[in-house]
């Protein structure tokens, strides 16, 4: 049985801490789905760390499907979420719906994450209405990485402060289910996680949330070409893909792989009946 967002909203109220991952393929999703992780993020961090694009912003409709549906096929209970990529939400609503249904109904994914404030409330109460589960995406918004002119902490103003702990409550009476909160200083997370009932996910946003996401990649220790502050290496798999690929090629080289362990035999009178 997969997850559903009333079980998500109840660990909060639990105050059960609430992991959550990036997958963007089926066998890493079919992983982080066998540990029990409750929530899988189909990220459009993908174009990044699985695209090699220098931001989320080339990532399209059909990119997000293609790896949604593979990440579907991999984790059978954890509730998967699919990012709305850049610009398939702002042209106007009926736009936003359609590519919504996409991820839903050709992706398999059960919610979606579309970025933004009170800007997107209206649309985040239309696609709830007509039964899609959202949750918005808030403070570092890399769709909007030329406004905010790189990759930094947002939220540190008064002004900015306030209209995301503003923006927060706006979301949560538009329907969204949860809100992820992206490198947004700590005690502001916390006002807002104690201020919202919906779960609060955090990255970069301080251990008050109640719930953490992590970008696989980064977390494994895979993607290195940027390491972000909020970023916990549990594993460095990247090196131990070297060494294996290293190992590999000497190996190879020196006729040391394939042995006859790897091969495979056959009935040596057909053979002969070759040869003869
Ligand atoms: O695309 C992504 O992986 C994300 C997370 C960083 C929250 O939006």
């Amino acid at each position: 049985m997969r997850i559903t967002i009333d079980e998500i909203k109840a660990m909060k109220q639990r105050k059960e801490k609430i992991p959550m991952l990036t997958a963007y393929d089926y066998i890493t999703a079919k992983i982080i789905d066998e540990v029990g992780v409750p929530l899988i993020l189909v990220g459009d961090s993908l174009g990044m760390v699985m695209l090699g694009y220098d931001s989320t912003i080339p990532v399209t409709m059909d990119e997000m499907i293609h790896h949604t549906k593979a990440v579907a096929r991999g984790a059978k209970k954890a509730l998967i979420v699919a990012d709305m990529p850049f610009m398939t939400y702002h042209i106007d609503i009926s736009d936003a719906l359609y590519n919504a249904a996409r991820l839903i109904q050709e992706g398999g994914a059960q919610a979606v994450k579309p970025e933004g404030g009170e800007a997107i409330a209206e649309m985040v109460r239309r696609l709830v209405d007509c039964g899609i589960p959202v949750m918005p995406h808030m403070g570092l918004t890399p769709q909007s990485l030329y406004q905010l002119g790189g990759f930094k902490a947002q939220g540190k103003t008064p002004e900015t402060a306030q209209k995301m702990f503003k923006d927060a409550q706006i979301l949560e009476q538009a329907g969204a289910f949860s809100i992820v909160l992206e490198c947004v200083p700590a005690p502001l997370s916390k006002l807002i996680a104690e201020t919202v009932s919906i779960p609060i996910i955090g990255i970069g946003a301080g251990p008050d949330c109640d719930g953490q996401v992590q970008v696989v990649s980064d977390m494994l220790g895979l993607y290195t070409d940027i390491v972000p502050k909020h970023a916990k290496q549990y594993a460095r798999l990247a090196e131990e893909i070297k060494n294996a690929v290293t190992a590999y090629v000497t190996e190879v080289k020196s006729n040391t792989f394939p042995t006859m362990k790897h091969s495979y035999t056959m009935d040596e009178s057909i053979l002969e009946s070759l040869e003869g």
